[in-house]
């Protein structure tokens, strides 16, 4: 409630989004006591030291705003986190917390988002905060103008993952990934989930959309190792169902909240699979082999989030965000129940990235299949990034983990 009205209250002020707009009555649909558009954004605003400082950036290229659009988030205590991919050049911070007012403020500093300084930001697509720690474990590419029409990748620094302290912005940790494991060339390190043992978060799991692994980074060996297998490869299209969306590699991946699984899926595929944590937890386990086809989603998706007892995920062909239920038989899982929980047309169109804070949900919808194929138009005249807030009525999936796997007795064999 605070938020909004805070954020209404900017908005009118600054005129800068557009606001009021798209407040669903949810009552009785599963749960959702409400649900809210709380940024409507036309473009990507960066907070400059001056006006001159914006003319220059705009000038040299270092800011080119139809390139920039807003991908990951998440929240923690009053704070927004979003990113902006380095996909094409002049984005000219990739980590970002958004104000009330709309404006993206470089996160943890404007320096720690220099381009080519290979000990600040390159590229980040996604980032978790871990609510029992603060902690925020970020994952760098290294790499930008991938995505970039007539320009080359630039493959500026090694892939990294970088875990801060986000009251004091003091960096804990910052792991380079051997060339072997992430590749230093080609990556596409895209979304990434913790998995807590004994009552800290000891792994860490990342999808890779372009060389299409998973990888495993090992918090206490500071070690990491990756996973392959066919699953995780782009699938077609489905034609006269799927015209228009974007196909690529292993991209959704969430964290069930008992840490058990893993759920993950291709870019806008229907197919959902799960893997079992104990596996990722083993380097040179036989992840094949204990691979969960656990059914079809309503619809092809990006992001994807477990809160307490759903899985949540976008199906694009319906503008929609579901909500699903898995049941558990034996070792294996199944979708039980899936069901709409939030759809529009305009203001739902490629949900990318979820995110939990208590028990609201939140997303980012940013028409991304248009934005690939030049269809956005930046100069103002419409909204092309929408954040959603809802209340969900279930916490997260990393909610209490610390107490909830303290007095777990289940031993961890690591081999190798
Ligand atoms: C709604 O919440 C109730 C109580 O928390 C729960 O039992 C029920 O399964 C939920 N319904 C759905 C569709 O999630
Ligand atoms: C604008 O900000 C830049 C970077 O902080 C600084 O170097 C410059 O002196 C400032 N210019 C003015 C006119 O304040
Ligand atoms: C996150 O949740 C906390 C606790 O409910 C709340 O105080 C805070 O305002 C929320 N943050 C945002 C950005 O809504
Ligand atoms: C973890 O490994 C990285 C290698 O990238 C190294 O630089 C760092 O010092 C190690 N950190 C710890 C805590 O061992
Ligand atoms: C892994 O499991 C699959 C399927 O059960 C099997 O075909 C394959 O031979 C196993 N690979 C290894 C290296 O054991
Ligand atoms: C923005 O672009 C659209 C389409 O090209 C045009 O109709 C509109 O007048 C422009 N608006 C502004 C404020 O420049």
């Amino acid at each position: 409630m605070q938020v909004f009205v805070n954020t209404c209250r900017a908005c009118l002020l600054l005129a800068c989004i557009s606001f009021q707009l798209t407040t669903v009555s949810s009552q009785s649909r599963d749960n959702i006591s409400y649900a809210w558009a709380i940024y409507e954004l036309p473009n990507v605003q960066y907070d400059w030291p001056n006006t001159s400082e914006k003319a220059r950036a705009i000038r040299n290229g270092e800011y080119i705003v139809e390139n920039n659009i807003i991908t990951g988030i998440k929240v923690h205590m009053d704070t927004i986190y979003v990113t902006v991919p380095r996909w094409r050049p002049g984005v000219p911070s990739t980590l970002n917390v958004l104000g009330e007012d709309g404006v993206l403020r470089p996160f943890p500093s404007w320096a720690m988002n220099t381009l080519g300084d290979c000990g600040s930001l390159q590229y980040v697509q996604s980032m978790e905060v871990d609510p029992n720690t603060g902690r925020m474990w970020i994952i760098d590419t290294g790499r930008v103008d991938t995505r970039a029409a007539g320009l080359s990748p630039r493959n500026l620094c090694p892939p990294k993952l970088v875990i801060l302290d986000i009251t004091t912005k003091k960096i804990e940790r910052v792991y380079e990934f051997p060339d072997n494991v992430v590749s230093h060339t080609s990556n596409f390190m895209n979304d990434i989930v913790l998995d807590y043992v004994d009552g800290e978060a000891r792994f860490a799991y990342i999808s890779d959309t372009s060389d299409a692994k998973i990888y495993v980074y090992d918090f206490e060996r500071n070690a990491s190792y990756y996973y392959q297998d066919i699953t995780m490869n782009a699938q077609r299209l489905i034609p006269g169902v799927q015209d228009g969306l974007l196909s690529a590699p292993v991209d959704g991946i969430a964290m069930s909240a008992d840490f058990a699984y893993v759920y993950y899926c291709t870019l806008t595929s229907i197919e959902l699979y799960a893997i079992p944590t104990h596996t990722l937890r083993r380097p040179g386990a036989n992840f094949s082999a204990d691979i969960i086809h656990v059914g079809q989603k309503a619809g092809g998706s990006d992001g994807m989030v477990c809160g307490q007892t759903s899985l949540f995920y976008a199906v694009f062909e319906r503008n929609a965000v579901f909500k699903a239920h898995s049941e558990l038989r034996g070792q294996s899982i199944s979708l039980k129940t899936q069901n709409e929980v939030i759809s529009d047309q305009e203001s739902v169109k490629w949900v990318d990235t979820f995110a939990f804070n208590g028990t609201d949900l939140w997303f980012v919808a940013n028409k991304l299949n248009l934005f690939a194929t030049n269809q956005l138009n930046f100069n103002g005249s419409q909204s092309n990034m929408y954040i959603w807030r809802l209340e969900v009525g279930e916490h997260g999936y990393l909610w209490r983990a610390r107490e909830r796997t303290l007095n777990q007795n289940v031993p961890l064999v690591i081999v190798g």
